[in-house]
């Protein structure tokens, strides 16, 4: 029987995990299969402990069991201790239980992928939640000149800007503090899913900025129109998702699969 991998969420059906994984594992020759599991919402643990026994080496978790999984690992990676969130279960040989978080490395490879300015720029981030969190490690390692948290309430971005401030210029505020011009202003508050738009400044790009959101769909967000509109280059995350899928499926498997690839097959499936 080959390895079993899967993504535990709930609801889960609308997941892309299972496509974006099947396609690495026929890309790169691994013997592997990939599911979707719904777990019940007040028992992941008892979920994944069945997943194992019926031979699961590895998962993908998405909401809302990030931090339950991370409450669930018996070891974590410093990037999932400092995230707050495991997106990543891994069984040791041992068989301890080893969480990882891997959101924050696939949005700065896709940002590299679409040469975002990171070193030396100036990037707001709009929102201050676990998505946000999440992201901001990798994100001050990339060395920008400043990064600013914005978010509705700001004294989460406050708090969130504090937290990381050991790691480099990093400030929070509501969103009537926020002044531009930002080279690169990322979404990453839930506004997108309900069609909704922050309340953002017009000037809020520097020549040639990037706006990139988080969320993705067949069609563009409200946040990312708005930003063409502006002036701005745009870019969803559908290429973040494939970034973090294909991180973990570095840390089941050893082997890096080609993004690309299945970046255009999925953007096409849309
Ligand atoms: P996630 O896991 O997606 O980060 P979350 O932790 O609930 O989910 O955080 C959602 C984020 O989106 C928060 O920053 C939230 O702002 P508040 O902290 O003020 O609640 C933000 N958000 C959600 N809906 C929004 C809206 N309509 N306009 C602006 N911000 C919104």
């Amino acid at each position: 029987m080959s390895d079993r991998y899967c993504v535990f969420g709930h609801p889960v059906g609308h997941s892309r995990s299972p496509q974006i994984h099947a396609a690495f594992a026929e890309q790169t020759g691994q013997a592997l299969s990939y599911q979707a599991i719904e777990a019940p919402l007040d028992d992941f643990a008892g979920a994944w402990r069945d997943f194992v026994a019926a031979g699961g080496r590895g998962a993908n978790v998405t909401v809302p069991f990030k931090e339950d999984a991370w409450r669930l690992a018996d070891a974590l990676s410093p990037r999932a201790r400092r995230a707050g969130a495991v997106n990543t279960l891994l069984l040791d040989e041992d068989g301890g239980l080893h969480g990882d978080t891997t959101d924050g490395v696939g949005l700065v490879s896709d940002l590299r992928a679409h040469a975002a300015p990171l070193e030396g720029a100036r990037i707001l981030v709009l929102g201050a939640g676990g998505a946000v969190r999440g992201v901001l490690e990798p994100l001050l390692a990339s060395g920008p000149a400043r990064l600013v948290i914005a978010n509705r309430t700001a004294g989460k971005a406050r708090q969130l800007a504090e937290d990381f401030a050991d790691l480099g210029a990093i400030t929070g505020d509501g969103f009537d503090g926020i002044t531009g011009p930002f080279d690169l202003v990322i979404n990453g508050t839930s506004a997108s899913l309900a069609g909704d738009l922050p309340p953002l400044p017009d000037a809020l790009f520097a020549e040639g900025g990037l706006a990139y959101d988080m969320m993705y769909g067949a069609e563009p967000t409200v946040y990312l129109r708005w930003a063409a509109e502006r002036g701005a280059r745009t870019v969803d995350g559908l290429g973040m998702l494939i970034e973090q899928a294909a991180e973990s499926f570095w840390l089941w498997r050893g082997v890096r699969p080609d993004t690309a690839a299945v970046r255009e097959r999925l953007r096409r499936s849309l």
